[in-house]
């Protein structure tokens, strides 16, 4: 059955230049892309991504990490990929969460590092069930920005919204 699935190129992967590389690797797996940007990350949608780790030792060095405080590079590459299997088949790709542990021909095994203090720079995220892609793509994709209909959607009329349009 097709799934989706988040992928985030992290910014050590974006530093790295990597990004040409794990679209590449990503495309053997045969999925489609359907959404993609660069996105800015603010504390709260870092703290929210991650908010099953919030008691974790290594909570606040990950949310400066997705947030590019680590690497001097304030955006991470988010993606939305479709098809069957999707999650299984990325989360192969990428391999282990640690990268040491990580097969090496994997995105993180290849690419990869633990810091000296311990955190694992591993280059991308991935969703790891279908409960948890749905919630992250909802995080960081609206419905329009996202060219298939993953999810239920309802139409709201917001009234004296201030919106940037081009000049
Ligand atoms: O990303 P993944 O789903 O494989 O692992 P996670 O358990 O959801 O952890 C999220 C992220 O926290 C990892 O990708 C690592 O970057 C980081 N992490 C870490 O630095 N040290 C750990 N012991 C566990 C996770
Ligand atoms: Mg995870």
């Amino acid at each position: 059955m097709s799934q989706a699935v988040l992928i985030l190129i992290k910014p050590d992967g974006l530093k790295k230049s990597l990004t040409g590389n794990i679209l590449t690797r990503l495309s053997e797996t045969k999925l489609e892309i359907v959404a993609a940007r660069m996105v800015r990350v603010p504390k709260e949608l870092a703290e929210e991504h991650y908010k099953h780790l919030k008691e974790k030792p290594f909570f606040s060095e990950i949310i400066k990490y997705l947030r590019g405080e680590l690497h001097d590079r304030r955006k991470v590459m988010a993606l939305v990929y479709w098809g069957k299997d999707a999650i299984k088949k990325c989360r192969e790709l990428a391999g282990a969460t640690n990268p040491e542990e990580a097969e090496p021909t994997s995105i993180r095994g290849s690419y990869g590092r633990i810091t000296t203090s311990g955190v694992y720079e591993n280059v991308i995220h991935v969703s790891s069930d279908e409960a948890e892609a749905q919630r992250e793509i909802k995080l960081w994709f609206n419905p329009t920005e996202i060219i298939v209909d993953l999810y239920p959607t309802k139409d709201v009329v917001e009234e004296k919204k201030k919106v940037k349009v081009w000049a």
